[in-house]
């Protein structure tokens, strides 16, 4: 059997993309990314979401490699985000007699986004469409996981899982599909980060849809974007409950800016101190060099958080003011939270890091930090080790 057969009636015919260089133009995409699409083969035939317009005719030949010349009779479209998308209109005239499936506010961004409104089949929660030969495909909405038009589609007699977003990870499939040939440890941070940066506004959503995840008892999930889960099943739901409880592990993250150095001092101080205090997974980044979704990732993975910046333009410095605005929305709670800044004239950036603060809830577990003008150790040293001190405290109550 073909390792695009996932089943003998469902067939990957997905693409790698190794070009793009930032996923929603923001993120960055070091092991590039790809996008899935799936045939479920009955008496007729279902193709599950497409892929970036880019790649149609890659598509269109894993289509006819898998199913030669027999026409699709369905596109179901778990989601509209144009990468999965964007193929719908060029299938649409190479299959004229294909219907395109999709809830009610799908079909109005169908034509909203393709100006398709002809052969669509409006479905609500729980409908049903048989292919024959045993494959009835039903749909359970999962509305912000991630856009409002969002949907799962079962298939009970394969219990197979079509998720759209939900579970996908970046990272382009390297030879194998699955997990039975991938490995999940090679994928679980860029799960993760994918889950920080794309679905992690949505916790309480994401937690609505796991609870029908959970009722339909997958063997098999298959995303839109990275291994399709078979042996991991387990694993990966665990995953996206913790993070969409947004339930942290030890951990410390330093996140800081800094412009000629003196406050990047200042983080390096803080974490050897934490180390010296014996705590572990101390991740120390530069925010203006480091993309924001990496951050993202190990704050939710994460229960502490000391962030960093120095004053700009009577401001915060903008990289750490994006990272502040990033993690607000997407609802952190609380974490174990210290900051410090430094200035050469006003102090706007502590101000503004008490701010978000009071903003996120969060008590900060010592005041923030000032340090004025260059770092030195006779000035620098003692604050950064109260920080030190202060987090690692929290981690061993
Ligand atoms: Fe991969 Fe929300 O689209």
């Amino acid at each position: 059997m073909s390792i695009t057969q996932l089943r003998p009636d469902i067939r990957y015919v997905g693409v790698n993309d190794r070009t793009t260089n930032l996923f929603e133009s923001l993120w960055t995409l070091p092991h590039a990314v790809s996008y899935n699409s799936y045939l479920v083969v009955g008496e007729k035939i279902a193709l599950i979401d497409t892929v970036e317009e880019h790649f149609t005719s890659r598509l269109l030949s894993n289509i006819r490699h898998e199913i030669g010349d027999r026409n699709i009779d369905y596109i179901i479209v778990n989601h509209m985000e144009p990468d999965h998308s964007s193929s719908i209109a060029a299938l649409s005239r190479i299959y004229p007699d294909l219907k395109v499936v999709g809830n009610m506010q799908t079909i109005r961004m169908l034509e909203g986004y393709y100006g398709i409104t002809e052969n669509t089949v409006t479905v609500k929660e729980g409908d049903t469409i048989d292919l024959g030969n045993g494959k009835v495909l039903s749909f359970y909405l999962t509305p912000m996981v991630h856009w409002p038009e969002t949907m799962v589609t079962w298939c009970e007699d394969d219990k197979t899982l079509f998720a759209g977003d939900a579970f996908g990870s970046f990272g382009a499939l390297d030879g194998g599909i699955s997990d039975k040939h991938l490995k999940f440890a090679d994928y679980e941070n860029e799960m993760r980060r994918y889950y920080a940066a794309i679905v992690g506004k949505y916790g309480p959503q994401v937690q609505k849809a796991l609870a029908k995840v959970n009722t339909l008892a997958p063997e098999m999930i298959c995303s839109t974007h990275g291994p399709v889960w078979e042996n991991s099943v387990a694993e990966v739901i665990d995953i996206y409950d913790r993070m969409s409880r947004y339930e942290a592990e030890n951990g410390v993250v330093i996140a800081y800016g800094s412009m000629y150095g003196n406050t990047e001092q200042m983080a390096e101080e803080i974490a050897r101190g934490l180390a010296e205090e014996g705590v572990e997974n101390i991740l120390v980044y530069n925010l203006a060099t480091t993309d924001p979704s990496v951050v993202l990732r190990d704050v939710f993975r994460y229960n502490s958080l000391i962030v960093g910046s120095p004053t700009y333009n009577a401001e915060l410095f903008p990289p750490v003011a994006h990272f502040l605005n990033a993690l607000a929305m997407r609802g952190i709670k609380q974490r174990h939270f210290a900051a410090f800044g430094s200035f050469t004239w006003a102090n706007s950036a502590t101000k503004a890091l008490k701010e978000f603060a009071e903003k996120m809830k969060w008590e900060p577990v010592v005041p923030v930090q000032e340090m004025k003008q260059g770092y030195s150790e006779e000035k620098c040293a003692a604050p950064a080790r109260e920080i030190a001190h202060a987090i690692a405290e929290k981690l061993k109550a």
